[in-house]
């Protein structure tokens, strides 16, 4: 099995002795720091700890969705739904929505948009369909009020008995008002542990039951992460790639690189980025700290954003995920008349992709923008499961070697109570005076 490779060499080749050294002991402390947490590692050693219980409820569940529904939404926000949108979007093909697919995947409760909702409730409305209702806490607005509207629905269409045989609840184990209604309504039920943040759920039944739906085969997925979780112990920078990834990116930050740009040359990567996004940007954005971790799509995105990363404001780094074999085989004609392509006469479009990619990784390198860049042989079920432990690894390390926690998020709390206190949430009296006189002049 060949395995996913990071490039990061010059960056730790130019950092001082001095700096190195001190990355290597924060490494280690950063390293015990994870075996000794109880409250938010249980990720760590997942892949090894899965019961075949559950993954064999999770399989049955899912052919029975496969077999009843034209469609399956999972309805869930951030941690709850990022990683296993990412995974349905690599491996269907990029016009499942508008092929005959079964089932096909739809999401809600990530957006509060009213438009969003009835469109979703119009395209459904004639179509046999289930739902994964995902929330760890059980309250999160933008997912329980999609619920709410879905629930409605479910049981308008089906009836309450047939309703609660095709919804099914993946929340904590004992605490929350959805695991509450979930026991009262007795629908099916998937633990998510709760050593395990929304972020660092993917390989929970979060991202494993939406995932097996599609038909993506989640055996796969885990002997992946199981393997990644066996090659990045050990605690060592030298040997460990992950952990250089890491200590890169804080060299890269210390020298005024504010923003990490992860770039893609895969459309169907977009999600992926979207989790990682979260997953860095939530672990790492506290104490006024953090790398600003944005995403890009190249070459779509070497069209319009391409000339501010070439040329403007000196505070990037690209992070490059390669994909070294792709499954399509387009290789592009002589024609007889020359469109001015022929030169390229029998060469793959991956060819030209990959060239594209090298030619942009000196010319930014060249105009003051370092690139890291992270090659997987091939993006298939096993390298989904490795990369996404990876960065998981990565991230924990790599917001410790920072300075902050990187398993809460104590700054998303913020725009939620001001916006419970402006829906006139009870407790919230005197908070909503206060934000509705700031507000006053805003029409
Ligand atoms: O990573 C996190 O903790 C968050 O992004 C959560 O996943 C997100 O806010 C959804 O929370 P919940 O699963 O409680 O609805």
């Amino acid at each position: 099995m060949k395995e996913i490779n990071v490039y990061c060499s010059e960056i730790l080749n130019f950092a001082s002795t001095a700096e190195i050294s001190k990355i290597e002991k924060s490494i280690v402390d950063s390293y015990n720091k994870i075996l000794l947490d109880t409250e938010y590692t249980g990720w760590v050693n997942l892949p090894s700890t899965f019961s075949h219980e559950e993954l064999n409820k999770i399989k049955m569940c899912a052919s029975k969705i496969r077999n009843d529904s034209d469609v399956f939404i999972v309805v869930g926000i951030g941690g709850s739904y990022l990683g296993s949108r990412a995974a349905i979007q690599l491996f269907q093909s990029s016009f499942a929505d508008l092929s005959n697919q079964k089932p096909l995947i739809n999401y809600a409760g990530h957006t509060l948009s009213s438009s969003y909702l009835s469109d979703l409730l119009e395209f459904i409305k004639d179509k046999e369909v289930s739902l994964n209702v995902i929330s760890k806490s059980g309250s999160t607005i933008e997912t329980a009020i999609a619920f709410r509207f879905l629930r409605e629905f479910m049981e308008e269409k089906y009836g309450k008995e047939e309703a609660r045989k095709r919804i099914y609840v993946t929340t904590d184990a004992k605490k929350g008002i959805l695991k509450s209604l979930a026991d009262k309504e007795g629908y099916e039920t998937f633990v998510i542990p709760n050593n395990i943040g929304g972020r660092y759920s993917v390989l929970t039944p979060v991202g494993l039951l939406p995932m097996a739906v599609s038909g993506i085969d989640i055996d796969k997925v885990i002997h992946g992460a199981y393997d990644a979780m066996e090659k990045y112990k050990i605690p060592s920078l030298k040997e460990n790639q992950c952990y250089q990834y890491a200590a890169a990116r804080n060299i890269l930050y210390k020298q005024g690189k504010k923003i990490e740009l992860l770039v893609t040359y895969e459309p169907n990567m977009h999600f992926f980025t979207e989790w990682w996004r979260q997953l860095f940007g939530e672990s790492e954005g506290k104490n006024k700290k953090g790398i600003f971790p944005a995403s890009l799509n190249y070459s779509t995105d070497l069209h319009s954003l391409g000339q501010y990363v070439q040329d403007g404001e000196r505070n990037l780094f690209e992070t490059v995920l390669k994909i070294g074999e792709t499954n399509s085989n387009m290789v592009l004609s002589e024609l007889k008349e020359d469109d001015g392509l022929n030169y390229l006469a029998g060469k793959k479009v991956d060819f030209i992709n990959d060239k594209a990619f090298l030619g942009t990784l000196l010319a930014h390198t060249d105009a003051g923008v370092p690139n890291i860049v992270i090659t997987i042989p091939k993006m298939d079920e096993y390298y989904f499961g490795y990369l996404i432990y990876f960065f998981e690894k990565a991230c924990a390390i790599s917001g410790f070697l920072l300075g902050v926690n990187p398993f809460d998020q104590p700054g998303v709390e913020a725009y939620k109570n001001n916006m419970y206190a402006l829906l006139g949430k009870p407790g919230y009296e005197k908070l909503r005076k206060y934000l509705e006189n700031r507000l006053k002049d805003i029409k």
